[in-house]
């Protein structure tokens, strides 16, 4: 280890707020991308349970026993689900069942003792006989879970069965198997099967992952992305009343990220999840623009998209005698969701034709007039200086999107929004993460690790910390992307704060540095300055000083990013006395490299300690390569 660096001085005026912390202020970002949804927090455990994935084979499905399987559009469920799995088992019997299994996303997770609901539409051939749902090993060597449904009609039906697990070792190899045993023909379609999910909630959502995103406190949801709100075509964009209703009546559609999204995961169930966490959803509507880089001419053309957005309002926040807000009630939901913040369109700047402007003020005025208190976000950031939207009425926020090395972000922390104007729109900065060595979209970045190290975590830390300081412009902050299914092929960016497969689940460093600060956040920015000189022109400490106004705790957060231990000098102004011991709470890692995975998922986490005897003045000396949140309660 290097020798401790001369100390840096950081004096905190604790009698002095510099401004509020939006109680919002930490948020989450999602989009249908790395499959965070499908094969990730959303429940459903078939992949292409419609038979869609692919228009030729039904892929992810494959035959059993003396089976022949492909696709029908001939016997089409409805206009949503045109598309069936046909089973030909002319030669099924007793001893030799034909069937079709499924191999889920990257296995279908087995635990014990759990109850898993299976269900499908099926319709058979003249003969009529049951089918047999089991989740089998992969090698078929063992039958985890079985049930029957009854017979068969020869129109089509939706069957449910249960399948209860005994005390068998928790596994990810094993499928799921539909077997009949009397020849004939079966088409099948809408095939899902859910585990106990969050809640119990029918069409739920995956309870460890789950879990780990309540643990997070956060204070928004931004949804439904990102790249997917767009879409790679206006065709393609996420059309959101094609995903409320019954599964039945959503088709699905082709997302931007390489794979088709089931929409089971559909408006009401980002909303839904939004409050399980105690968050509320802020909404991104579609604007017109679509990656394909078409966008809609604004005036009568976007007339129909800026009435979606106010279907869509009304869906989430309107009153049970409205019509969207009935649909709501319909669809499992009386109570309106509360709302403050649309976002219209996402990253917009990516639109050349100039058209942005006035997508954004018609669709703004109209939300505007039907909702003035809701508060309009710019998809167009003050990174975008030629784009910004200058004219008019100006946005409440705009939307900064920072994907940057570690590095940078540890060089431009200590004065970013320190510097920043104080006379535009507040910001929201929707998207941001740091990476180590490779930018996200460059493809070498493939093969490297799908979340990121420690050294992304200090910078990560580096950043929050300038975010939290100047909360007062900064209101909402959301890292992006927020998960990643960790399966080879299953992912399409990195880094990603939280990974998992089929069965396990694991916060990255950055996950842990990011639940440090949004636990320990406060209400009111403190005054305080830091004093680098001694320690040589950069400066390796960032730092964020909060309190909590109803019971005085201020909340100091350190970041040392160098490699040796830094002494820090605090002076705590206008108190007189410090309560000791004080709360000490530091994650940091011995090299920049460790991280967590699933192997290892917690090699990184966060270790308390106390700090005693502390006066107004105190020195304490950061470890090296760490974030570090002391709890102090000054008189
Ligand atoms: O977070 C991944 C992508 O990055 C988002 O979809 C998009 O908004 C941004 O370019």
């Amino acid at each position: 280890m290097a020798q401790a660096a001369p100390a840096v001085s950081l004096v905190i005026q604790a009698h002095k707020p510099a401004g509020a912390v939006n109680p919002l202020f930490a948020g989450m970002m999602i989009e249908e991308i790395n499959h965070s949804m499908d094969g990730g927090l959303y429940g459903e455990l078939i992949q292409n349970r419609a038979m869609r994935d692919a228009p030729l084979r039904p892929v992810h499905w494959s035959p059993v026993g003396p089976a022949q399987i492909g696709l029908d559009t001939t016997e089409p469920l409805s206009d949503t689900l045109p598309v069936s799995l046909r089973l030909d088992a002319s030669k099924a019997s007793t001893s030799q069942p034909a069937g079709v299994a499924n191999e889920g996303y990257w296995g279908i997770p087995v635990r014990p003792n759990a109850t898993y609901r299976a269900s499908f539409f099926a319709k058979a051939s003249l003969s009529f006989f049951p089918v047999t749902v089991s989740i089998v090993s992969t090698d078929g060597s063992s039958v985890y879970a079985k049930a029957e449904t009854p017979h068969l009609s020869d129109d089509w039906q939706p069957y449910t069965v249960t399948l209860t697990t005994g005390n068998v070792p928790s596994t990810a190899k094993a499928r799921f198997v539909l077997t009949v045993d009397h020849p004939g023909n079966v088409w099948f379609t809408l095939v899902s099967l859910f585990p106990p999910t969050w809640n119990g909630r029918s069409n739920g959502l995956r309870p460890d992952l789950m879990q780990m995103l309540v643990d997070l406190k956060p204070g928004f949801l931004r949804l439904p992305g990102g790249n997917a709100l767009e879409g790679d075509s206006f065709e393609r964009r996420f059309d959101w009343k094609k995903t409320v209703g019954p599964l039945e009546a959503r088709p699905g559609h082709q997302g931007p990220w390489g794979y088709r999204s089931t929409d089971g995961m559909g408006l009401l169930e980002y909303l839904q999840w939004a409050e399980d966490m105690g968050a509320e959803p802020l909404l991104a509507v579609y604007a017109g623009y679509s990656l394909n880089g078409k966008h809609i001419t604004p005036g009568p053309d976007l007339e129909p998209y800026v009435q979606d957005a106010l279907d869509e309002i009304e869906y989430v926040s309107g009153s049970i005698d409205t019509k969207w807000g009935a649909q709501r009630v319909k669809d499992g939901h009386p109570a309106p969701f509360p709302l403050h913040y649309v976002e219209i369109g996402n990253e917009d700047w990516f639109d050349r034709s100039g058209s942005y402007n006035a997508r954004f003020a018609q669709i703004r005025d109209a939300i505007k007039a039907k909702y003035p208190d809701l508060k309009c976000i710019s998809a167009v950031g003050n990174e975008h200086p030629s784009q910004r939207i200058t004219g008019g009425n100006l946005p409440d926020l705009v939307d900064e999107h920072y994907y940057k090395s570690a590095k940078d972000f540890e060089a431009i922390s200590p004065a970013y929004y320190d510097n920043y104007p104080r006379t535009g729109p507040k910001i929201f900065v929707g998207e941001w993460a740091a990476y180590e060595d490779i930018i996200p979209w460059d493809p070498r970045s493939a093969p490297l690790a799908r979340t990121p190290a420690f050294k992304s975590a200090l910078a990560d830390a580096c950043w929050m910390a300038g975010m939290e300081r100047n909360a007062d412009i900064v209101q909402l902050q959301c890292y992006a992307p927020l998960l990643v299914n960790i399966n080879p092929g299953a992912s399409q960016w990195r880094p990603n704060l939280i990974g998992y497969d089929a069965l396990n689940v694991f916060g990255s460093p950055s996950y842990y540095a990011i639940k440090l600060f949004n636990l320990h956040r406060g209400d009111t920015i403190l005054k305080a300055s830091l004093d680098t000189s001694a320690a040589g022109s950069v400066p390796p400490v960032q730092y964020s000083v909060t309190q909590e106004s109803k019971n005085g705790t201020i909340y100091l957060k350190l970041v040392n990013f160098s490699a040796a231990a830094q002494p820090v000098k605090v002076t705590l102004q206008g108190v007189n006395s410090v309560s000791h011991p004080a709360l000490v709470e530091t994650l940091s890692a011995s090299n920049l490299a460790d991280t967590n995975s699933i192997t290892d998922p917690k090699k990184i986490v966060p270790v308390d300690s106390t700090l005693n005897d502390i006066q107004p003045v105190f020195t304490y000396t950061l470890a090296p390569y760490s974030i570090t949140v002391i709890q102090l309660h000054a008189r």
